[in-house]
């Protein structure tokens, strides 16, 4: 929990334009163990996934699936800490996620979306090959945010994981 909670202090100012759940932070040690709590009771009902992304014992980031996105598809969220961007550990995480996604139980569809203004977020799925579906209005949710929401799209029968780069040495 404290090497969290440090990644998460450490990357706040880096976090805060893009991601809504920022804004409850610094939490309390015992709010942060309570949130992970209910990650893991999420994970057991079958509903929303948050993982943490380690490099040895340090935090490198975050992602997760939500469910938002309709039945057969999940939905892939990521972030990375401050001190450990632009060396593909998005990119990764997002691979391997799309990849699990399609080995759970009628899981067809995986989606990512972001803001149009947050572009480094959307060069992700354009890495890894995911179809462009188009922009749709929506409130914005955090403070650099236009409220123009991107959305990208992979179909399990397109995924082909194993052809795409491995993260580098
Ligand atoms: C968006 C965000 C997750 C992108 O993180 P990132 O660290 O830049 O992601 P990646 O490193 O995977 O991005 C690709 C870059 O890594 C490089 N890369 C990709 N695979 C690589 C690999 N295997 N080895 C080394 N570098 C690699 C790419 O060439 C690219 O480099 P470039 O920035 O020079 O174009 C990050 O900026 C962030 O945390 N933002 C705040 C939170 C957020 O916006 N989350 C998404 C909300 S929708």
């Amino acid at each position: 929990m404290e090497i969290l909670r440090d990644a998460i202090q450490a990357s706040i100012d880096h976090l805060r334009p893009w991601m809504s759940w920022i804004e409850f932070e610094p939490l309390s040690d015992d709010d942060r163990k309570a949130l992970i709590r209910r990650w893991e009771d999420d994970w057991e009902a079958g509903q929303e996934v948050v993982f943490g992304a380690y490099e040895g014992d340090q935090v490198v980031g975050g992602c997760g699936f939500h469910r938002r996105a309709g039945p057969k598809t999940l939905e892939i969220g990521y972030w990375v800490h401050v001190d450990h961007l632009r060396q593909g550990y998005a990119t990764e995480m997002a691979r391997i996620l799309t990849s699990a996604a399609f080995t759970v139980p009628d899981i067809e569809r995986v989606e990512i979306h972001h803001d149009k203004a947050n572009t480094r977020s959307g060069a992700i799925p354009e890495a890894l090959g995911y179809h462009f579906d188009g922009e749709s209005r929506v409130k914005p949710h955090a403070p650099a945010t236009i409220g123009i929401d991107v959305a990208w799209s992979m179909a399990k029968n397109e995924w082909h994981s194993s052809s795409l780069r491995p993260l580098a040495e």
